[in-house]
């Protein structure tokens, strides 16, 4: 009886395998929880808008009846029951208006605009939200938004920056800066920003230069750090421990250093696709991290599998140059007891090697909760 009883799993997880050996065209979706940034509310649109046309001649179109605030900035709409916003995107703007003293949240996204002057902001000290989003800023007046002290969100993203404005308030939370031409980082420029919880640097001019060396270093509860889409060839140096996500995906880095993740204890998210690791640059223990739940490696030129936790949940390994895997290799030391302490692993990105189906039994045994393979 017990052999056929073993015979019987045997066959299921040969049908498992079976099944998982297929090519399935779509990554499952996550469910691995979110950082709480993000659950924070956006300013809007949290998507850019279609590119606005060239800037014309004639002047934003009225909106309306004239607002009941008779400070509101003509270009703008100011509605009554929302005093504390300014609604002026849209609007072909060249110039930010006079802002009024009563605003906290500006809305200043897909306009021409294309310097940031310390004349408009004289006396709007309680602002909390600003986007400038889908602009032509290339330059912010030194000190502009220094005397904003209750400052939380910066939106800066798609304009002409070649360099973190100076001098922000240190109350942000979240600093959104990317698709700019950012090459330089001030020295101290996120210094004192204890409450930074997102700091969003994607697709700049970023070298490994631009990055001084304790330019992170009083971040102490960043949260998300995106810094993908640059050209750095190392991984960015004393980077805050309190971090979730680290996005560093189309760079070109060659190598990790042994440790580099050792004293992250809630780093879940890790994103390096497309970068030039070889096995040579990473350390074999590497990304064996408890907290990790997510790891992206695709589109590099790793021959194998870095080890990993047992409580990883999803890897990306496509697109390598991986020949073979060894299912007891990988396999994380974990309970054999029961199915609740066999490893989390429950997808795995394979295609793009040097591999085909079926889906190794020794990787089937030792992941039993894998939902997908591609291979
Ligand atoms: C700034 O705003 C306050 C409060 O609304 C107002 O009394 C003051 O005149 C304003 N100052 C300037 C320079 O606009
Ligand atoms: C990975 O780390 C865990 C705990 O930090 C440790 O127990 C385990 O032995 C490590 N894995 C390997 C293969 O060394
Ligand atoms: C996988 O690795 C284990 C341990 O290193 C080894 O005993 C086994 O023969 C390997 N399996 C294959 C198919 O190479």
């Amino acid at each position: 009886m017990k052999v056929v009883l073993a015979y019987c799993s045997l066959l299921v997880l040969l049908l498992i395998a079976d099944v998982n050996g297929q090519r399935r065209p779509k990554p499952t979706k996550s469910t691995t929880k979110k950082p709480s940034v993000l659950k924070k509310p956006t300013l809007s649109p949290p998507k850019f808008e279609p590119e606005p046309q060239e800037p014309t001649d004639f002047p934003p179109p009225i909106l309306g009846p004239p607002s009941i605030f008779p400070d509101c900035p003509k270009e703008c709409f100011c509605p009554s029951s929302y005093p504390n916003a300014l609604y002026c995107e849209n609007r072909n703007l060249r110039k930010v208006p006079i802002i009024p003293f009563r605003a906290h949240y500006l809305y200043l996204q897909n306009n021409y605009i294309d310097k940031v002057t310390a004349d408009s902001f004289q006396n709007c000290t309680e602002l909390k939200w600003i986007n400038l989003g889908n602009n032509r800023i290339r330059s912010v007046e030194k000190q502009v938004f220094e005397k904003l002290p209750n400052l939380l969100y910066l939106y800066m993203e798609k304009n002409e920056l070649k360099e973190v404005p100076d001098y922000l308030p240190a109350g942000l939370e979240q600093i959104r800066l990317s698709h700019n031409q950012i090459s330089r980082i001030p020295n101290g420029a996120f210094s004192k920003m204890e409450h930074l919880a997102l700091l969003d640097l994607h697709h700049n001019m970023i070298t490994d230069s631009s990055l001084s060396k304790n330019i992170f270093e009083d971040l102490k509860n960043l949260v998300q750090l995106n810094l993908a889409h640059n050209t750095l060839r190392k991984m960015p140096a004393n980077v805050p421990i309190s971090l979730f996500q680290l996005f560093l995906d189309r760079n070109n880095i060659e190598e990790i250093p042994q440790d580099y993740f050792k004293n992250f204890a809630n780093l879940a998210f890790v994103r390096l696709n497309y970068n030039q690791l070889s096995d040579k640059g990473l350390p074999k223990m590497v990304f064996n991290i408890t907290s990790l739940l997510d790891l992206h490696l695709s589109h590099n030129k790793l021959s194998n599998i870095p080890m990993f936790s047992s409580e990883l949940e999803q890897l990306h390994l496509n697109n390598n140059h991986i020949e073979r895997v060894n299912g007891t290799e990988i396999c994380p030391p974990h309970s054999m007891h029961d199915e609740t302490g066999a490893p989390k692993l429950r997808y795995l990105r394979l295609d793009g090697n040097h591999l085909s189906p079926p889906v190794p039994l020794d990787v089937i045994m030792c992941f039993r909760q894998l939902h997908a393979v591609v291979i």
